[in-house]
């Protein structure tokens, strides 16, 4: 079985899509409205026997896990696979040396880049009287000699060309520049200076590579601080500011402490506090925090006093969940043992929260009020704690609809809480801030748990292990592909079939793939390495004399092909609709949703007899229903 296949026979695409789609039951399968666009009636289905989705409104489409994740998360073939392959405890096979010589080649030259850009801007902030204001902002800053060299801060000069002059006469060529994220593109052509009269600070990984650049402006113009865009290295939601010089402080002192800015990382070292990081102004994000995770156990968010509550709340779900990493979902992913790993890595994890006074920022604390500073990191709550006491602190304690809708918001939180006396603890903690009695927590408790089991012990029922033959090969889609690379005169009419016609994943990705480049060189280096055996066996595949020496058979072949591949599917797009206006029938489903498919099913009836006629009855249809 390919590795593809592993993927996808374990993993359950209800329980995928249930995170991103609030399910609902319909007959065997479930359906929601649709995580791809806005719409007020539910036209997205989910198929758990054929494990597979579809969109009956605007999308029009459908697929399995993978095709779910790419659209849903944007992804190409090779990171769904990567992630997907991950969730399903499914080791991938290295990269191919060649392709990952390739990879690590650019990110070297890409490090490069930045590095001599890092060394320009710090020459000419230390060196330059080009440099000076730079010089006095952040003298009046107060940071020292040593810290401007620890960061290796910079100047990026008046002027549109600097940069790229000097990194041009060095060797390096304009297409790089642009791909480091250092040049911007000219519209009528050529390129110009990202950071032009800013202080610059280069954000390294935990190697010290240089990733990209924060850049503040020396006054009170805006925007305040300009950033490397996202580039093949920086992606500004997996870094964390300062990690390279924070990381050994981080181990010895056994915690990690989590602020937003650039400046309060800088001032914070220099004043001895080298176990800080800055999230960069963004929500701290699972990657950054699996970053984190590596060097402590410990780890205490700052956050600012007037967003402090929001934020806490707002960053819960994520936190909450990698803290105790029991998705909601918990009773369902038993099938998994890649969840109750997780969990007891994370079991210890620990993420407090320190709120910063109103109008003060780790920066003027560490520099100017150390003793606070102490207080406050002594004083830190633990996240759980103060998520309830900001949930309690909005309730007024007079209204009982308030306390009621307080420990709804709260019960998921409670639920996730797998050690039970952790979460009496906290059942009794929130009855006593809501001065409600205890009892009355533990039974909306255990009767939400009730609800949540019910549900997952339902969709486990139906979504029984996806059958054997929803995975085996698609004898006419290989067919159907070996023929397209094979015979690159057949490009033509093979661009006339659609992706969706592809029912497996690795066939839709090389279909597509194929459309897209017409060189089969360039369509492998387009393809994920996982693919590149499929793609052999595929070219290795071998016709009959009769239609390898006849133009003519090829075409014949392929046209056959084609409509075998679109009569699949119409016939499943059929079967699907049946299913669902059968069941939506029984429950007196609603209206509007059945006229919908309805609409589309005559659609696709009629389709159907039209390729029937095409195909000149040569097979009967009814017939072939059994090779499906
Ligand atoms: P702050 O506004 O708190 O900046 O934004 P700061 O680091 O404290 O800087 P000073 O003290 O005003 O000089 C916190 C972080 O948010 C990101 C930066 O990473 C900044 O350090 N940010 C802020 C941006 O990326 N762009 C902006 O325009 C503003
Ligand atoms: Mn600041």
């Amino acid at each position: 079985m390919s590795v593809v296949d592993d993927v996808k026979q374990r993993l359950d695409i209800v329980q995928l899509v249930s995170e991103y789609a609030s399910l609902q039951k319909s007959g065997r399968n479930f359906k929601a409205l649709c995580p791809f666009h806005a719409e007020e009636h539910a036209s997205f289905f989910v198929f758990p026997e054929r494990q597979s989705w579809h969109c009956f409104g605007a999308c029009g489409t459908g697929g399995d896990v993978f095709s779910f994740i790419m659209k849903k998360e944007g992804f190409d073939f090779g990171q769904a696979l990567r992630l997907l392959a991950e969730r399903a405890g499914v080791t991938l096979g290295a990269p191919s040396g060649a392709k990952k010589g390739a990879e690590a080649e650019e990110r070297g030259s890409l490090f490069g880049i930045n590095e001599a850009a890092a060394e320009y801007y710090h020459h000419l902030l230390l060196n330059t009287s080009t440099g000076e204001m730079a010089r006095d902002y952040i003298t009046r800053r107060g940071l020292s000699p040593q810290t401007i060299t620890n960061f290796q801060l910079g100047y990026s000069p008046v002027g549109w060309e600097a940069l790229r002059q000097y990194l041009l006469s060095k060797g390096y060529e304009e297409t790089e520049l642009l791909a480091a994220g250092l040049l911007v593109e000219r519209e009528g052509g050529g390129s110009y200076d990202r950071f032009r009269n800013r202080l610059m600070f280069p954000i390294r990984d935990i190697q010290g590579n240089v990733l990209g650049f924060g850049a503040r402006a020396l006054d009170e113009s805006l925007p305040k601080y300009i950033n490397s865009p996202q580039t093949s290295i920086f992606d500004k939601s997996t870094s964390l500011y300062g990690i390279d010089r924070a990381k050994a402080p981080i181990r010895q002192s056994d915690l990690a402490i989590i602020t937003e800015g650039y400046m309060d990382v800088l001032t914070a070292h220099q004043h001895g506090w080298e176990n800080v990081v800055a999230s960069m102004g963004t929500s701290m994000t699972d990657r950054q925090l699996a970053v984190i995770k590596k060097l402590t156990r410990h780890l205490i968010l700052a956050l600012d006093a007037d967003a402090a509550g929001e934020e806490a709340i707002l960053r819960s779900g994520e936190m909450v969940d990698s803290m105790l990493s029991v998705p909601l979902q918990e009773y369902l992913s038993t099938k998994y043992d890649y969840a109750s790993m997780k969990y007891d890595d994370a079991r210890n994890f620990e993420v407090a929260v320190l709120v910063l006074p109103p109008g003060k920022d780790v920066d003027e604390l560490t520099r100017d009020d150390v003793s606070h500073w102490q207080k406050l990191i002594a004083n830190a709550k633990p996240m759980i704690d103060f998520i309830l006491a900001t949930a309690v602190a909005r309730v007024d304690l007079e209204s009982a609809t308030d306390k009621s809708s307080a420990v709804e918001r709260l019960l998921p939180l409670l639920s996730q809480m797998k050690d039970p006396m952790r979460q009496g603890h906290y059942v009794q903690r929130l009855a006593q801030l809501l001065k409600v009695d205890e009892r009355d927590v533990r039974d909306a408790l255990a009767k939400f748990r009730a609800v949540e089991r019910r549900r997952a012990s339902k969709s486990f029922r139906t979504s029984a292990p996806p059958t054997a033959a929803s995975f085996s090969s698609s004898p006419v889609e290989e067919y159907c592909l070996a023929l397209l690379l094979q015979f690159p005169e057949l490009r033509p009419e093979g661009m006339r079939a659609l992706p969706d016609y592809f029912e497996r994943s690795q066939n839709r990705e090389l279909f597509l793939k194929w459309q897209q480049n017409d060189d089969l060189e360039l369509l492998r280096n387009s393809l994920d390495d996982s693919l590149h055996e499929y793609l052999d066996s595929l070219l290795a595949k071998v016709f009959p004399p009769s239609l390898r020496e006849s133009e003519v058979a090829h075409q014949q072949t392929l046209n056959d092909c084609i409509m075998r591949l679109q009569e699949k599917w119409l016939r499943s797009l059929e079967a699907k609709k049946e299913e669902l206006l059968a069941t939506e029938a029984e429950t007196g489903g609603v209206t509007a949703e059945l006229t919908k498919l309805d609409e589309q099913g005559i659609e696709v009836s009629k389709r159907l007899r039209e390729v029937f006629i095409k195909m000149g009855h040569r097979r009967q249809p009814a017939a072939r229903r059994s090779e499906q």
